[in-house]
């Protein structure tokens, strides 16, 4: 079947578009079907109706991660992030039970703690304060504050950066840290995920990936969400925050695209997909359908009172390759909001659509000011 395909270059196809602005063109490929072909350096397919959702994450031998985009950075080309049956069940299986939200109730205090901390006042930007935020959360969470700050800081900043940044190799940097991950699990402090974790076969890559996918999505999601709570102080209560996590990671799903490779030849939503073939979903396409979800731009929290729908909200993926830190982010986002529900807060200036990164991230800089 011949699909349809927003408009390229007859030389480059949409390469030149993919690498300066890939929001913009898989927003134009939405307008142009539900499933759509992009000439990249390989041909992808991309869809993102519930359907394609549930055909593309629900059958993980034929949809494989191997060879997907994750392997273009060193970052997430490691640990169960890119592993694939027969492997990838089993050590899900051995990771899943730290993750789940009743194994964090321990860590919950610490987080809090780190949420409570030195609360800037005056004009700062919440990029910057967040991504601090987050950092010293992971680093609560896995080592009970263990690992040396800096070493945590320089290891994670060039996934900030623009690319190429995230996706060259820093062999010595990754040896650093591994080195310092395993002398923290050879003795673990206790309560922390890296004394659940200290047993496992491959921890120290678990622990460095999970690092690595849990950092700029987990910090961009806090920055776009404290912009929002500057402009709506009526959602800042504790009880309502859950929902507004929910609205902002609908708005603003920092894994904005996922990919696999078909193993064999295969159909999605009618589409034939021969074997080999790039194939793309988008959280942030499925996120912003009218059809799924009315007025889809506006920040409206109180959406989530009547349900989501089903493979259409998918800010943690789904399946059996969901997030396995959608439990630790949430509880560090609540513990980083928290502590702002009565602080004078107010948007000064500041871009929020997204742009997109190996996470999406506001287009920014989010100036926000706290007055006592
Ligand atoms: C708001 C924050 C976060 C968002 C939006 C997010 C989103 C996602 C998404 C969409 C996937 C699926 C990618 C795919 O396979 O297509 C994923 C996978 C994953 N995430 Fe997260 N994540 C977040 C935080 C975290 C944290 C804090 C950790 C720390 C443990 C983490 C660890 C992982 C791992 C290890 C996987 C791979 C799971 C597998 O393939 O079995 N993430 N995440």
């Amino acid at each position: 079947m011949s699909l349809p395909s927003p408009a390229g270059t007859p030389l480059l196809g949409h390469l030149w578009r993919w690498s300066t602005n890939p929001v913009r063109l898989l927003q134009d490929g939405a307008r142009t079907g539900d499933v759509f072909r992009l000439r990249l350096w390989r041909t992808a397919v991309v869809g993102y109706t519930p359907d394609w959702n549930r055909a593309v994450l629900g059958d993980l031998d034929t949809f494989r991660s191997i060879g997907s985009l994750s392997g273009l950075t060193p970052y997430l080309s490691a640990g169960v992030v890119y592993q694939d049956n027969p492997e990838h069940d089993p050590r899900r299986k051995e990771l899943n039970p730290h993750f789940h939200a009743r194994a964090l109730d321990h860590l919950l205090e610490r987080l809090d703690l780190v949420g409570r901390a030195d609360l800037p006042t005056g004009r700062f930007e919440a990029l910057g304060w967040a991504s601090d935020v987050v950092r010293r959360m992971l680093n609560a969470a896995f080592f009970a504050n263990t690992m040396p700050d800096r070493l945590l800081a320089d290891f994670l900043h060039p996934l900030q950066r623009a690319a190429p940044g995230p996706m060259i190799p820093r062999p010595l940097l990754f040896r650093r840290l591994d080195a310092a991950i395993a002398a923290i699990l050879a003795d673990p402090p206790p309560g922390s995920l890296a004394e659940a974790m200290s047993g496992m076969d491959g921890a120290v890559a678990e622990i460095r990936v999970g690092l690595a996918a849990g950092y700029d999505t987990t910090a961009h999601t806090l920055a776009w969400a404290l912009w929002h709570l500057a402009g709506a102080p009526e959602w800042r209560q504790a009880d309502t925050l859950g929902q507004v996590l929910d609205e902002i990671l609908r708005l603003y799903p920092a894994g904005w695209l996922g990919s696999r490779v078909t193993a064999r030849d295969t159909t999605a939503s009618g589409v034939h997909l021969p074997a080999n073939t790039l194939v793309l979903y988008s959280p942030l396409l499925t996120h912003r359908d009218p059809r799924l979800w009315p007025d889809p731009h506006a920040f409206r929290p109180e959406r989530f009172d009547d349900g989501r729908p089903a493979w259409g909200f998918l800010p943690f993926s789904a399946g059996r390759r969901t997030c396995l830190g959608a439990h630790l982010a949430r509880a560090m986002l609540l513990a980083a909001l928290r502590p702002w529900s009565d602080a004078k807060l107010a948007q000064l200036e500041g871009d929020p659509t997204p742009s997109a990164a190996i996470a999406l991230r506001p287009r920014g800089p989010l100036h926000l000011d706290r007055r006592w």
